[in-house]
Order: C-alpha cells, then structure tokens, then sequence
C-alpha cells in the first residue's frame, strides 16, 4: 500500500501534534457547554477519534453519513445523507468534524441543515482545509493544517474507498488514478 504514495505530506506524529493543539483549543471552547460533536462519516472517523479522546469537557458525539464524491475524484455537487443523527439538534452547540474541506459544498450543506434544525451554535474543525477547491464560502473555525492542490489520502481520506487507515496524509502516485 506504501509504494502506492509518491510522497509524505504531514506525518503520523505532525498529526497527533495538532491534534492535542486543537483538542485543547476545544476543551477551553467549549468548558461548561455540552456540545453536540458530529463526525462526518466516513473521511472523518480517524481525526475524530484522536481528537475527541484529547478533549477534556464533557462532550456527546454522534455522526452523520453524507457522501458527494462517491468515491471518485471529484465531487458530484449533490450531497447526499446516508445516514442522519439520532440526536435532536436544536438549541444544542454543535462541533462539525471534518477530515477535509476541499469545494465546501458538504459543509455549506451541513450548516445549512443544522440552521435550519435550530442549532444554538454551530463550530467547524477540519483537519485539512484546501482553499484552492472552493466553491462556497464556507469557513472553519478550526484548521489542522492546508494542503496544496494535490490528491491526497491518508487518515480517513480515500481514494475509492482505500487509504483510509493510513496513519499519514500522503499524495498519491498520478499512475494509481489517471
Ligand atoms: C470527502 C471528505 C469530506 C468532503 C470534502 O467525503 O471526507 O467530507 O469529501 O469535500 P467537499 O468540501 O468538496 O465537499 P466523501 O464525500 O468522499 O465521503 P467519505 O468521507 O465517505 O469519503
Ligand atoms: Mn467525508
Ligand atoms: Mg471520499
């Protein structure tokens, strides 16, 4: 699998950095509220998991599954839910969690529906952000890191549906896609 990826971008250990960074940012956010932590399936599970293990306030989490890119490289434009919350959004602080953000359009349409759910307040993580990709003005509160505009896999990030467990972001070799 490791021969498949032309580069390294942020290793293992950059990650678990930034993410004890951002986990404390979120701790002193959010002490003495009860977010509601939404993990945006599947992309965000690994980031989600070491961040939420790191902060240190009471926190409920559930997820949703959304899907725009089905698999591919490029997004379809049309998010999809796959599968909604079991958990009521109103009047609740919401900590969208998020692997990437490359168009936006999954989280415009996120934020979108928990304003429309009566959210009390809505803050978005991302580990990665990729400005060059953008097609909506969505913004994230929170940033891991920005990545250039490369594909990259890694750490929940997929490239039809493999990758995901590995514990780096890397770029992946152009033969494996084109
Ligand atoms: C990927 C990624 C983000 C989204 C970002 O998810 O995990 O959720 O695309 O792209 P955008 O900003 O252009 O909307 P994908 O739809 O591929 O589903 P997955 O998480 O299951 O891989
Ligand atoms: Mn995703
Ligand atoms: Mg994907």
């Amino acid at each position: 699998m490791h021969d498949e990826i032309q580069e390294i971008l942020i290793s293992e250990e950059e990650i678990q950095v930034k993410t004890k960074q951002l986990a404390e940012k979120i701790t002193n956010d959010f002490d003495g509220k009860f977010p509601l932590a939404i993990g945006v399936l599947k992309g965000a599970m690994p980031f989600m998991s070491d961040l939420l293990k790191r902060v240190n306030t009471h926190i409920e989490m559930d997820f949703m599954d959304v899907s725009s890119y089905e698999g591919g490289m490029k997004s379809t434009g049309e998010v999809k839910i796959i599968k909604d919350l079991n958990t009521q959004v109103k009047d609740r602080d919401i900590l969208i969690i998020e692997d990437i953000i490359d168009s936006g359009l999954t989280l415009s349409y996120l934020v979108d529906l928990f304003k429309y759910r009566q959210a009390k307040s809505i803050t978005i993580v991302t580990l990665l952000d990729k400005p060059t990709g953008r097609k909506s003005d969505v913004k994230a509160d929170l940033v891991g890191f920005e990545v250039p505009d490369a594909f990259v896999v890694g750490y929940g990030l997929d490239y039809e549906e493999k990758y995901r467990n590995l514990p780096y972001i890397g770029v992946l070799k152009p033969e494996i896609y084109s």
